[in-house]
């Protein structure tokens, strides 16, 4: 693993796929030039948030520094005056059925265009990945802005307790859509009936179309902390302060290093589960933890200075064959756990093995200076991408793909490979 012919096979179809799945061109719906990188041709022809910025990630590191970054300004493009920048981007309404995601826009329209949610902030470390590949300051200065406005956005209208963690108002919202943890955020059994579950996740989503998406309104109703999108919020607010203080901007970087702080220590003050010995969701204003193992409660790895009793007790969990110990990690949702589904169809995020999630914490296993157990996770994954090419998610036991074929953040295995073969 990691040899050159590997390597290089791996990146050359990476970048085909890449290309192949690119659109470009001229909204005159919004008025705005686009350049994006569709997740999947058959299933997800728009702009997705988290979805363009992992390929930003990608393409810098395969050398396409051209459209990294034009993918990442036509993502901020659409960012809101408010500092919002919408989870999905319709740029183009010949892709889309009339009404499909119309639900997901703060008025009721058969036409989508930006929907009215959020999704994980990959953005500040996207920005300060492909900045520092390409050098180009230029770029960084434009985006700082952008990015701040977004993360003070967040901070004003997504954090209503003031602790430094970020609430969702949908599970949609996670990135994470159907992860077991949310059944019990509706007060609903993970044994529950899907009929009933994709329903009530639903009416969610209708009910804050119905509310304008204003986020008040909506946090009234619902308001869960995920520990997944927490920890890349922590991550969010340590590159912008990175890429800040880069800059000379050092106000801008004070507030988020203070910012980064406050998520690290409510996340160890309140998502962490001493009995249990692993980081849970927050549901609700009164932050009940929903003790249900997930791959998302192994990605506080990615806090700095985290003690040695969570990370044992966090890699602890890689080598138990009732939570992440299977041929080909990480699974999801934990094997033990009665809600986990080795299949998965509609119901996404209930058991099978997704890239984005082992190239987070592998990442976070490396910082943890974990790196037997990183090589090992990297390793896996390349594998499992050397097999079954790059799909949506893949079987934990034999890693045959499943979902959607050709899916573009899979090609974050290419991130991995220089992981996978250090030594
Ligand atoms: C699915 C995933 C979501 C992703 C989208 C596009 O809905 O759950 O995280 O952004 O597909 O790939």
């Amino acid at each position: 693993m990691g040899d050159p012919p590997t390597e290089e096979r791996l990146r050359r179809r990476a970048l085909t796929l890449l290309q192949r799945n690119r659109r470009s061109g001229h909204s005159d719906g919004m008025g705005l030039d686009y350049a994006y990188t569709m997740p999947s041709h058959s299933m997800y022809p728009t702009q997705f948030f988290w979805d363009s910025c992992f390929h930003a990630i990608v393409l810098a590191e395969l050398g396409d520094d051209d459209f990294a970054r034009r993918e990442l300004r036509s993502l901020v493009s659409a960012q809101r005056r408010s500092g919002r920048i919408p989870h999905a981007i319709f740029w183009r309404r010949d892709l889309w059925p009339p009404l499909y995601w119309a639900y997901t826009q703060s008025r009721p329209t058969p036409r989508p265009r930006l929907s009215g949610m959020i999704q994980p902030p990959v953005l500040a470390y996207a920005v300060l990945r492909v900045a520092e590949r390409t050098g180009d300051e230029a770029f960084a200065r434009a985006m700082l802005p952008r990015v701040r406005a977004y993360h003070d956005w967040l901070r004003r209208e997504r954090d209503p307790d003031r602790d430094g963690l970020v609430s969702v108002v949908s599970p949609y919202e996670s990135g994470m859509d159907f992860s077991p943890p949310y059944d019990l955020t509706f007060a609903m059994r993970p044994g529950a009936n899907d009929v009933r579950r994709w329903v009530a996740w639903r009416a969610r989503d209708v009910r804050n179309m119905r509310d304008r998406y204003v986020s008040a309104r909506m946090l009234a109703r619902y308001d869960v902390e995920d520990v997944a999108l927490n920890s890349i919020w922590y991550e969010a607010q340590m590159s912008l302060a990175a890429l800040a203080r880069r800059l000379g901007e050092d106000a801008a970087a004070a507030v988020e290093d203070a910012g980064a702080r406050k998520t690290r220590a409510s996340l160890l003050a309140r998502a962490w589960d001493d009995r249990a010995r692993f980081f849970f969701l927050l549901s609700g204003a009164r932050e009940r933890r929903v003790p249900i193992r997930t791959a998302a409660g192994l990605m506080p790895l990615l806090l700095d200075d985290l003690d040695s009793s969570y990370v044992e007790a966090l890699v602890g969990t890689l080598d138990d064959p009732e939570a992440f110990d299977v041929p080909f990690p990480l699974p999801s949702v934990a094997v033990g756990e009665p809600s986990f589904r080795r299949q998965e169809t509609t119901f996404l995020w209930r058991g099978p093995t997704w890239l984005n999630i082992n190239w987070f914490v592998a990442r976070g296993l490396r910082k943890q200076g974990c790196d037997a157990a990183a090589r090992r996770l990297a390793r896996a994954t390349v594998t499992l991408v050397e097999r079954s090419g790059f799909r949506e998610f893949y079987d934990p036991w034999e890693g045959y793909g499943m979902g959607a074929r050709d899916f573009s953040w899979s090609t974050l295995a290419v991130d991995l490979v220089a992981l996978a073969g250090d030594t």
